[in-house]
């Protein structure tokens, strides 16, 4: 068995190493052009010449959830693209929001800035009940971080494409009940895939139907939200701020205007890691399904992109 490694962005090595520990009876090289053919793939990104080149491949495994880099691009039509399902980042996607929702929610900033002025003063204590976190994409990574938002006893609201029920859940689902949930929730969280239909969903007309003083943690994909909305609706007042993991161009050009304003905290997308042994395990068990002509979990669907 063959497998090619092409993924930007990640140090081949260790991933190499990791891969043939956990896969001993297969031949595994980085992908070069010109390469003879491979059975599998560990992909991030990979350029379009790397599958015209592999048509044969049986499936490409997408060391992450996201798989809009390669949506992208031509896949060759038998090969199943296959996303990471959770491999230790659920808990950490859980982490973040819950983090990014209590910071705000407490005011743990404005407490920052006093404490470093040498200012012993309190806030009043704001109801969680004021604070509904709606959660768009209740995937992996949403179900997850639904439970831990539940974990601090904020009221919890779901939309997703298909109905859904989740104890202590409101779901709501499709366009049709979008309007509803986005009036229901106060502070939002993305956790979608980016395709066409989800690209740009967080724009001034959507944002607008969130409650007055609504907070917005992106840590899905930076071009789910029309960045040039966002500012505007902070500074009238209609949001309290935001806290974004994601962006449309990654790094965050100089001089960007989010760099700068004092109502958005952001990271370098580093919501969820990538964990490289959780990853490589998930990837050797569901190649040995594959052979033993077993079915296994995180195909992504063409005709939803995700
Ligand atoms: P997932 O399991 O595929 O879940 C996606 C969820 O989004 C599902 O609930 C799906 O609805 C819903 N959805 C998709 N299209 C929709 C639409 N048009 N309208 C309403 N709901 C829609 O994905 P995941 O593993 O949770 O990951 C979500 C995303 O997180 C990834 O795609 C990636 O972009 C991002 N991510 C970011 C980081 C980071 O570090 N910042 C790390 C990992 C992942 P159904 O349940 O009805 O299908
Ligand atoms: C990271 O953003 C991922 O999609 O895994």
């Amino acid at each position: 068995m063959k497998i090619y490694f092409c993924c930007t962005d990640f140090k081949a090595e260790p991933w190499l190493a990791a891969l043939r520990t956990a896969l001993p009876q297969a031949e595994i090289e980085v992908w070069a052009p010109g390469a003879g053919p491979a059975d599998y793939a560990v992909v991030w990104a990979p350029p379009q010449a790397f599958l015209d080149e592999q048509p044969q491949i049986k499936a490409l495994f997408n060391i992450g959830a996201g798989v809009d880099a390669l949506t992208q691009l031509k896949l060759p039509a038998t090969t199943k693209l296959v996303r990471l399902d959770d491999a230790g980042m659920s808990v950490q996607m859980a982490e973040y929001v819950v983090h990014a929702l209590i910071r705000h929610f407490r005011e743990f900033d404005i407490y920052a800035t006093d404490v470093a002025g040498g200012k012993w003063s309190f806030r009043k204590p704001r109801l969680r009940e004021d604070f509904p976190v709606g959660i768009m994409g209740l995937g992996v990574l949403g179900q997850r971080v639904a439970r831990a938002v539940q974990a601090f006893e904020f009221p919890v609201r779901g939309w997703s494409r298909a109905p859904k029920e989740l104890h202590g859940v409101r779901c709501y689902a499709g366009e049709a009940q979008f309007a509803e949930f986005l009036a229901e929730t106060k502070v939002l969280v993305c956790l979608l895939p980016l395709t066409e239909e989800t690209r740009g969903i967080m724009n001034r007309e959507t944002l607008s139907l969130l409650q007055p003083g609504g907070y917005v943690i992106n840590v899905a994909r930076g071009a789910h939200l029309v960045e040039e909305d966002l500012i505007p609706l902070i500074d009238s007042g209609h949001l309290a701020g935001a806290a974004l993991d994601v962006f449309r161009q990654e790094p965050l050009p100089a001089g960007h205007p989010f760099w700068r304003h004092p109502k958005i905290t952001m990271t370098p997308h580093t919501a969820a890691r990538t964990l490289r042994d959780e990853s490589v395990a998930q990837i050797a068990s569901k190649i040995a399904r594959l052979a033993r002509g077993e079915s296994i979990a995180g195909i992504v669907d063409p005709s939803k992109g995700y």
